[in-house]
């Protein structure tokens, strides 16, 4: 009987051990995490859950008795040290799980700011576990400055979670401009009036150099010779695929495990899916941080791990919210040489990114008709006629066709 094991007990991790069995694969298989907790949404951790309005329980993916009732031996709290590809192997302490096939859902690393600049100070918090989350939690209550580093969807998200809760909040963004890896201006503009109005001080284009303080960090020194009273700050600076046990076990790596369209790795009888992976996408590359390419691109992992497999093409869709704004996104806009804005309604606004005749991506805020129209073209391979979708008078649903 074929044996699977899976490195990695996030989303992806969780996603394809139960799609294995779903498929009908009826061998062993092992799902491995270094958290001590089973597999859980992370998605929560810096909205509901950062506030106490989410129990822990509901964070799970799975009911407990999952693994169990599926045969799926579930191992938490453990490190594999290391992958041997020609015994087929993984090493732990203390055990060595043999595999006839093993997947990679390794995820990826959240980035910390350097000791050197005081990183390492007592109420410095990162923003990626359940662990992170708990430890964060009690900081957030009414009157408490906080100093969040980095302008991407975690800092955002944590800055409308805080200012929400009453606290006083200054985001600072090393780039010209906040979410500058993921989105255009126009979208940026309006989460920076969004975050302006609800009392957030947003800082672009200026660098951290130092975090002070003795053991406890109390305030953030910033290169245009500034300085933040801090009683607390978060780092969200961006993450780094978890790429070190593939990398040794001789896989060949760039931006994450390279894998083709299958999530197979470049060693036979390895797979790698999720936030470590970096997939065939257009002609080049692409190593995407998100839920749904976690479930989708796990999924298609287990199918070819079974032999069902078939070619991943995702349109990647994304979501954000932020104090009431819900940010949804479907496509890539990588590459746009033109923005189309449209706004449909009071508060509601969308962003079309293109790239000659073609679109690429929408970005909606609060305009759930527009994601749902631009998802629905982008799935289909279509693009709309340009002059239509700038009309405001143009109902999105005839942009089917
Ligand atoms: P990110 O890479 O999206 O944003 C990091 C930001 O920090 C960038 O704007 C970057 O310019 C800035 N930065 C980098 N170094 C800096 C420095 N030294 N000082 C100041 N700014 C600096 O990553 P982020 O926001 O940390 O999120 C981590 C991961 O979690 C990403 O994959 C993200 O997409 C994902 N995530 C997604 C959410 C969603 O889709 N709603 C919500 C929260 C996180």
């Amino acid at each position: 009987m074929t044996s699977i094991v899976v490195v990695g007990a996030g989303q992806a991790g969780a996603t394809l051990v139960a799609k294995l069995r779903a498929l009908g694969h009826s061998g062993p298989i092992t799902l491995i995490g270094d958290e001590p907790v089973p597999p859980y949404q992370r998605p929560p951790l810096s909205k509901a859950y950062l506030v106490g309005e989410m129990p822990a329980e509901r964070l799970y993916l799975r009911p407990a008795t999952f693994y169990a009732d599926n045969d799926i031996r579930l191992v938490t709290g453990a490190q594999v040290r290391a992958i041997d590809p020609e015994a087929r192997r993984v090493v732990l302490d203390g055990e060595a799980i043999p595999y006839d096939r093993l997947a990679l859902t390794t995820g990826a690393r959240a980035r910390a700011l350097p000791a050197a600049i005081g990183g390492d100070l007592e109420d410095v918090y990162l923003m990626r576990s359940l662990a992170d989350a708990d430890a964060l939690m009690p900081e957030i209550r009414p009157g408490r400055r906080v100093v969040i580093v980095g302008g991407g969807y975690i800092g955002l998200e944590a800055a409308s979670v805080a200012a929400t809760r009453g606290l006083a909040v200054t985001i600072v963004e090393a780039a010209d401009r906040i979410l500058q890896r993921v989105a255009c201006s126009e979208t940026a503009d309006w989460f920076r009036a969004l975050h302006r109005e609800n009392g957030v001080d947003i800082r672009e284009g200026v660098e951290v150099t130092r975090l002070t303080g003795g053991r406890r960090v109390d305030g953030v020194e910033l290169g245009d010779g500034s300085r933040i009273d801090a009683d607390f700050v978060i780092v969200g600076i961006g993450v780094a695929p978890q790429t070190r046990l593939a990398q040794e076990a001789g896989l060949d790596i760039a931006d994450g495990v390279t894998v083709d369209a299958r999530a197979r790795s470049s060693v036979p009888g390895i797979w790698a899916a999720g936030d470590c992976a970096s997939f065939p996408y257009r002609g080049g590359r692409l190593r995407l941080e998100s839920v749904q390419n976690a479930i989708d691109q796990a999924e298609c992992a287990a199918a070819d791990m079974v032999g069902s497999g078939y070619d991943y093409a995702p349109v990647p869709w994304f979501w954000s919210d932020q104090f009431a704004t819900k940010l949804q996104i479907a496509g890539i806009g990588t590459g746009f040489d033109r923005i189309v804005s449209r706004r449909d309604g009071d508060g509601a606004a969308s962003h079309w990114y293109f790239a000659g005749d073609e679109l690429l991506a929408v970005d909606a805020m609060n305009a759930p008709r527009a994601y749902m129209v631009g998802k629905r073209l982008l799935e289909a391979g279509r693009s709309p006629d340009e002059a239509a979708l700038r009309d405001p008078a143009t109902k999105l649903k005839t942009l089917l066709g």
